[in-house]
Parts: C-alpha cells; sequence; structure tokens
C-alpha cells in the first residue's frame, strides 16, 4: 500500500538511539511470546519462566520462521516453530532436536531491556552502542522519596501507527505559546530551568489550568518539572495543583508512523481511602490524558517545520531542545540543527 502524497514525512531520523517504550509488563506475562514491529524490524518480546523479559529480532537464524508466530517459551530458551531450534534470552542457539550439537556460530540480535514504571523499554542504537544513559524513573528519578504506593493505580493511553516522529512531543516541553491555545490554560506558562547540558535533560515551568486571564504569572503558585531520558521518555512531576505524574513514551515503528503510549499517576492523599477519593482521582487521570489527546491530534497531523519561524521568547528554548537532540541521531539525521552543529564543530 502506497502512502498518500504530501504525506509529512519528517526530516529527522526514525532510527534515533536511546530508550522506547515497546510494550507495557503485564501484556507479556511468564510464557507469553509477543510479535511486535518498530524501527523498521521485525521483532519479538517473550518472558521465560524465571520472568526474564528478553527482546530479539523476530526471525529464526536457521530458515527464517517468524519465532512471534507460533514461537513457544520452554523454561528459559525460546523454541522455534518450524523445527524446534531453541533460542537463549542472549540469543544464542542452544539446541538443534535432532542434532548433537547447537549452532555456536549464528546469534538472533537481542536488545538491551529493561521494566520500569510496568512499561518495557529497549535501548535502541544503529550503531550497536551500549547503553550510554539511564531511562528515567516517575519517581525515583524525582529523588523525593516518593514510589507507586503513594499514587493510584497507572491510567493510560495507546495511540497506534501515528504519523509523528518523537521529537515534536518533546518540544512541546518548551513550547510555552501552546498551553494557552491547545489546552485553553488562562494564561501563558513561564519557564523556570532549561538545562540541556546532559544526554537527560530538564524542564521546569510555572503553570496553571485555573483562574482567569486577569491573573498574573508572578502569583501562580503551581508548576511542572519534567526530565527528558532522550527523545523517546519523558516523565513529569506536577506541584501546586492535584498531585499528578505522567510518561509519556514515543517510539518510531517505521519511517513515517510512531506509537505514543501515555500513562497517568494521581497522587493518594494520606488517611483518604474511600472508593469516592479514587473515583475521583480516576476521573482526574482522564481529563489529563484528555489534555495530551489534544497534543495529539496537532501532532499527528503536524509538518515539522525547520527551520522554523520563531517568535523572539521561543528561540532560546526551541534552539536549545533542537540542538540537544542531534546528538540521538547518530546518522546524522537531525535536520538543520545536526547540519549546523556539525559545522561549528569541524
Ligand atoms: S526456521 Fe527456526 S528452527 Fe528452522
Ligand atoms: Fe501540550
Amino acid at each position: 500500500m502506497g502512502r498518500a502524497a504530501g504525506m509529512a514525512k519528517p526530516p529527522l531520523s526514525m532510527k534515533p538511539t536511546g530508550w522506547f517504550q515497546v510494550a507495557w509488563s503485564d501484556e507479556i506475562g511468564v510464557g507469553c511470546v509477543h510479535p511486535m514491529k518498530y524501527f523498521g524490524e521485525e521483532l519479538v518480546a517473550w518472558r521465560a519462566e524465571s520472568g526474564q523479559l528478553t527482546v530479539m529480532n523476530a526471525y529464526c537464524e536457521h530458515l527464517g520462521a517468524h519465532l512471534g508466530f507460533g514461537g513457544t517459551v520452554v523454561g528459559e530458551v525460546l523454541q522455534c516453530p518450524f523445527h524446534g531450534w531453541q533460542w537463549s534470552q542472549q540469543g544464542r542457539n542452544v539446541c538443534i532436536p535432532y542434532e548433537n550439537r547447537p549452532n555456536r556460530g549464528r546469534r538472533i540480535k537481542t536488545y538491551p531491556v529493561i521494566e520500569r514504571n510496568e512499561s518495557i523499554y529497549i535501548w535502541h542504537d544503529i550503531e550497536g552502542r551500549e547503553p550510554f544513559f539511564d531511562a528515567p524513573d516517575v519517581f525515583a528519578s524525582f529523588e523525593d522519596g516518593s514510589g507507586p504506593d503513594d499514587y493510584y493505580p497507572q491510567q493510560r493511553l495507546f495511540e497506534h501507527g501515528l504519523e509523528l516522529h518523537p521529537q515534536y512531543v518533546l518540544e512541546n516541553g518548551v513550547d510555552f505559546a501552546h498551553f494557552k491555545y491547545v489546552h485553553n490554560t488562562p494564561i501563558v506558562p513561564v519557564f523556570t530551568r532549561h538545562d540541556f547540558d546532559d544526554v537527560v535533560s530538564y524542564v521546569d515551568f510555572t503553570i496553571t489550568f485555573e483562574g482567569d486571564d486577569g491573573q498574573s504569572i508572578e502569583d501562580v503558585n503551581s508548576g511542572v518539572q519534567a526530565i527528558n531520558g532522550g527523545l523517546g521518555i519523558a516523565v513529569t512531576k506536577s506541584w501546586g495543583m492535584v498531585d499528578n505524574r505522567t510518561i509519556s513514551a514515543v517510539t518510531p515503528v517505521d519511517e513515517f508512523t510512531s506509537d505514543v503510549r501515555f500513562m497517568v499517576y494521581i497522587g493518594r492523599t494520606p488517611g483518604e481511602d474511600s472508593e469516592k477519593a479514587e473515583a475521583k482521582a480516576r476521573t482526574f487521570g482522564q481529563e489529563i490524558i484528555r489534555q495530551f489527546t489534544q497534543d495529539v491530534s496537532i501532532w499527528a497531523h503536524q509538518r515539522y517545520s525547520d527551520p522554523p519561524a520563531l517568535a523572539g521568547s521561543e528561540q532560546q528554548g526551541f534552539t536549545a531542545i533542537r540542538k540537544w537532540a542531534t546528538q540521538f541521531y547518530p546518522d546524522g539525521k537531525g535536520g538543520s540543527a545536526a547540519a549546523l552543529a556539525a559545522a561549528a564543530q569541524s
């Protein structure tokens, strides 16, 4: 099936480096074999008897059966449906059932994987480098002693195969002007921190969803802190409003589309365990998800503008985040910012 003419293929690589979500942990129970496609590759995720999760390329090195369709977990290994060859969690062949010894030479490519905040993240790097930063944790990364017990159950949004790039979602974090127009905040938020010095970046801003446009931002006592762990995963923590945490995770599927996952946690009030409170938390979580879907509908139809027509007050934030983003494009396809950075270095 051909793509429609005029499709908004971003001038940014759809094979960036970093941690990316490929599933939720509870989607792949013990013994489950789960076919999936990310970064243009057919992949398979499977969970061994011990609970260990493996993500690997889907094709058997023997004659190429897709392990995600009929492959079975046998103890700690994955057995191919075609001729019964067994593959380890390191992608090694450990058994050819009709031979005395396995094939020690062939190996299926496996991906570094971590399970965190109920998600499965894989490390993707087309140069095959080991992970050089850690995926952010919606609790631990804020170093405030918080944990999932302080929050109601995770609420989720999953949108499959949207025509957008992970960087669109991240740029939202420095885009102060959109809050008033997309999310109907009464006044435009103000950024109090833009820290793009490291692989993991930090953005803080003062924002309110309450009151009218007569208030001044100096009087607002609420805000959001965001941590961007590369292009794939961003976590946020709120202060001064209903206690909430969010995780947004965007993972390229192919050269055109990405999967978007968004997760919300609403804080529990100590001593308040009623069903009514939980129902209220659910409603509030759904409202945050609704606000996120307002962004999604923009991103899914957006055409990446490079160079963009920035207003003076937007220059600093957008320039910083686009320059920071270039380090995650090993093939150098980071748009004009990458070209500028390369020129500056040579
Ligand atoms: S193709 Fe997998 S065992 Fe033959
Ligand atoms: Fe937004």
